[in-house]
């Protein structure tokens, strides 16, 4: 296993400095939905002071989707070496990150942490060895699936021309029925709040792995979930899916602003780091049911445009050494992993085969980011591809050849006046050619996104060389991209079988599925 031999350099760097890591995940929460990035319709209160008093990140990127994403930062590998990189895993799905990859809580077990699990899996469930007590985690509380009811806990999925519906809440690796209509928001939080409470005598420290469900869509037959005591803070929003998503997203910010107090109140917050990151850009107003807002900037969630893969981020910790920043520094989901590693007291040098790049110097002290590229995606199923080098992004092809391409307004009215210190994107005007200029499936597009990140601007036939050198580079990172890991669907998860639960429905898996 990757981090076997720490076990003696846990002794060399000794416990009593390894700090607290709590990773906070947001589900298909857009660029323009908290207030610290201006929105002046949702008011994100405790989101906003964690950024303002750490770094914000804002050159930092994540994956279009929610199971690339999440394979990448709990391994640190990219999408393309774990063979995740196409779609999401679906309720049927008999795949998912194999066994032989290592996430971070392996690590840090190692390592000598505590670590627990709150939240959501979506990393793969069809067999034992794929659930999440089984992948470092002390303890588990939450759901497999990549998306549910909020209240009740169960999923729909349509497979085979049929739909199967089963309850999908585990702790611990078993079926969890208490938590029977209770809103995930809050009860996330209050497990998350006593694992903090419950930690203050332990002498190890702890991660806390919080991914919560907020603010993806539910099933078909009610989509966007809130109690009402937060759908009521929107009064000035008209349009229903979007008030219901502001709620949601009021929700998350009460919940994180929960979990900041009982670090603070246990004492646990001087001596930790909480990371909160987004799993992939916004689903603007009709996708998924959903409606989120990138604005300003370019496309949905799934796709590759900045509004796809740029995401909400931050760090904060009384740890940083210059904190109360923004930081311009090109950073990938991928680089938690390494970051985390060498926060717990490990060599980050020494760990091999990762896409990430240690980073703890630039988000803690401003050094300069190591990295110079970022590979947003190579989708050899889908036929589609963007790569970062630089300023410079490079994109070949598109998911969808007629939608979601476009800048996508928000939706219903704003409230208050954009917080002074909130840091907004600037793009210059819109050119009358802009949806017209960049046609990916025709010929590859590039744009300068530091002068233009609302992607506006095809400048390929300008820059013909530096289009061809990225070009070259996709070329040249191709063959290291493994097969999809992608299965077609078992009929033999369908809950009916397994007392109307979505549970490992294959018990031992032979080496075809390693
Ligand atoms: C795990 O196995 C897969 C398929 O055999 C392989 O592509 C991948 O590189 C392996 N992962 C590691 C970390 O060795
Ligand atoms: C946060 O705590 C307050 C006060 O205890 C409580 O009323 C609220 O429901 C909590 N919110 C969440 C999302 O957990
Ligand atoms: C970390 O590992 C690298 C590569 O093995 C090694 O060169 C370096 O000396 C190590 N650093 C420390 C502080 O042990
Ligand atoms: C993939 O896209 C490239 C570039 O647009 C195109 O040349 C190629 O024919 C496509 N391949 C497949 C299998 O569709
Ligand atoms: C788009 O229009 C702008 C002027 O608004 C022009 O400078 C640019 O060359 C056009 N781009 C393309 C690819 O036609």
């Amino acid at each position: 296993m990757l981090c076997t031999m720490l076990l003696m350099m846990c002794f060399v760097y000794g416990h009593g400095s390894q700090p607290h890591i709590i990773l906070i995940v947001a589900d298909d929460l857009g660029w323009n939905d908290v207030s610290f990035h201006g929105s002046d319709q949702i008011p994100t209160p405790n989101i906003d002071q964690l950024a303002y008093e750490g770094v914000i990140l804002f050159n930092y990127y994540v994956e279009h989707i929610c199971t690339p994403t999440r394979s990448a930062l709990l391994t640190g590998r990219h999408p393309i070496q774990t063979g995740l990189f196409h779609g999401t895993i679906g309720a049927a799905d008999p795949y998912g990150l194999r066994p032989n990859e290592t996430t971070i809580a392996e690590c840090l077990h190692e390592l000598g942490y505590s670590n627990h699990m709150v939240g959501k899996w979506h990393l793969g469930h069809f067999a034992e060895e794929y659930i999440p007590i089984r992948r470092g985690f002390d303890t588990t509380f939450g759901y497999y699936l990549g998306k549910e009811d909020y209240f009740d806990h169960t999923s729909t999925v349509f497979a085979n021309k049929q739909y199967l519906w089963g309850f999908d809440f585990h702790k611990n690796g078993e079926v969890y029925k208490p938590v029977f209509g209770q809103y995930s928001t809050e009860i996330f939080t209050e497990k998350a709040e006593s694992i903090i409470r419950n930690h203050v005598n332990s002498k190890k420290p702890l991660f806390l792995y919080l991914p919560y469900q907020a603010v993806h869509s539910a099933n078909e037959d009610q989509l966007l979930q809130a109690p009402q005591k937060y759908i009521d803070r929107f009064p000035h929003i008209d349009v229903k899916k979007r008030k219901m998503y502001a709620a949601m997203v009021s929700a998350l910010d009460d919940g994180i602003g929960n979990v900041t107090k009982a670090l603070k109140s246990t004492g646990l917050y001087e001596n930790s780091v909480i990371i909160f990151t987004t799993d992939n850009g916004g689903p603007v107003c009709g996708f998924d049911g959903n409606c989120a807002s990138n604005e300003p900037l370019r496309g949905s969630k799934r796709t590759l445009w900045e509004g796809g893969v740029r995401g909400v981020g931050l760090v904060n910790s009384p740890l940083l050494e210059k904190p109360g920043r923004v930081s311009e520094d090109l950073i990938h989901v991928c680089d938690w992993f390494p970051t985390i590693y060498h926060l717990a007291g490990g060599n980050s040098s020494t760990l091999k085969n990762l896409y990430g790049v240690n980073q703890w110097d630039t988000v803690s002290s401003g050094k300069q980011s190591p990295r110079l590229e970022i590979l947003h995606n190579i989708d050899t199923v889908g036929n589609y591809s963007a790569l970062r080098v630089g300023d410079y992004k490079l994109v070949v092809n598109s998911l969808y050849p007629d939608k979601w391409n476009d800048w996508y307004p928000t939706e219903g009215q704003g409230k208050v006046n954009p917080d002074p210190r909130a840091t907004v994107v600037h793009c210059p005007n819109k050119p009358t050619n802009a949806s017209t200029n960049c046609q990916p499936f025709k010929a590859p597009c590039l744009f300068n996104i530091k002068l233009d990140p609302c992607e506006y601007n095809n400048v390929a036939d300008i820059y013909p060389d530096i289009t061809s050198e990225m070009k070259a580079r996709l070329d040249e990172i191709l063959p290291t991209v493994v097969p999809a890991a992608n299965k077609d669907k078992d009929m033999n998860s369908d809950p009916k079988l397994h007392g109307g639960n979505w549970v490992p429905w294959i018990k031992q898996t032979g080496t075809n599925h390693v």
